[in-house]
């Protein structure tokens, strides 16, 4: 596995795959079984698989919540060598940013709504760290998590807007035995927070509508930014003391 922090040397790797699928995996590290899955499909679907790993600073609408993030990164590395990935890309913000984020991405529409709401900037800050890295690596494919559903629409509408040649895939949640989407953020909950947490999950497939889910959110503890369904989608965000949590479920199912 081959590791590359700038991008004159990703540059020289790229060359080697010329004329080969190449799949990309954006993450922020603190790698779990969720991420573990979207490399797994892409290896599956390409002949080389690269994995990013850089806490982009521009998605963090507050400096506390960039602080608390999960670091990681050796851990991180021998996971993904376990895995078989070929390169890891793990630029410094200098090599991402040199123009220190005068120039972005500015969505109009989606990125105002559901956790847009609470986090200004935030998807502005993803979509541009994401285009960036697309450029940079001009893989065949790239590989999103349905858990982060309105991330994952937002970038299929960057790509088709901004007609860039890359397969956007969309791979399931990936959940924890009972149920708790598995997140990075996960490791910041105490024990009863915990205990709790696999409550979203249950609310969202077994509330009847997205009010009931809401109301049953908030009789258990949870502080809940918003439930809303949305393109056969039923999305919320919740908050349990310090942490955010999201979840979305397919309607269909939970309404069957
Ligand atoms: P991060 O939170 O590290 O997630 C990286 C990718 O893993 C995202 O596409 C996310 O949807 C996916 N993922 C996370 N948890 C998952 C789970 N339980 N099941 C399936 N997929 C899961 O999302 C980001 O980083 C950043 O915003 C990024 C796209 C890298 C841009 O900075």
């Amino acid at each position: 596995m081959k590791i590359c922090r700038s991008i004159i040397d990703w540059r020289a790797i790229r060359g080697g795959f010329a004329g080969e699928t190449l799949g990309l995996v954006p993450t922020m590290g603190a790698l779990h079984a969720g991420h573990l899955s979207l490399v797994g499909r892409s290896r599956q679907q390409n002949a080389a698989t690269v994995v990013s790993i850089f806490v982009n600073p521009t998605q963090f609408d507050e400096s506390a919540d960039l602080d608390r993030y999960p670091k990681q990164v050796e851990l991180d590395l021998i996971q993904l060598q376990d895995v078989g990935v070929d390169v890891v890309f793990l630029p410094a913000f200098e090599e991402m940013y040199p123009d220190g984020y005068r120039c972005r991405v500015s969505e109009s529409d989606l990125s105002l709504r559901f956790c847009g709401v609470q986090r200004p900037g935030h998807f502005d800050g993803v979509l541009t760290v994401v285009l960036k890295l697309l450029n940079i690596v001009r893989p065949t494919r790239a590989y999103f998590g349905e858990k982060d559903f309105q991330q994952l629409s937002l970038v299929r509408r960057m790509a088709q807007a901004f007609f860039l040649e890359v397969d956007i895939v969309a791979c399931a949640t990936v959940r924890e035995p009972d149920g708790l989407a598995m997140s990075s953020r996960n490791q910041n909950l105490d024990v009863a927070q915990r205990g709790l947490a696999p409550s979203l999950y249950q609310a969202l497939r077994e509330c009847r509508d997205a009010g009931a889910a809401k109301r049953r959110l908030q009789k258990l503890g949870f502080a809940v930014d918003y439930v809303e369904d949305f393109e056969g989608r039923r999305l919320a965000a919740v908050r349990l003391g310090g942490t955010r949590l999201i979840d979305n479920v397919v309607i269909d199912e939970s309404t069957s």
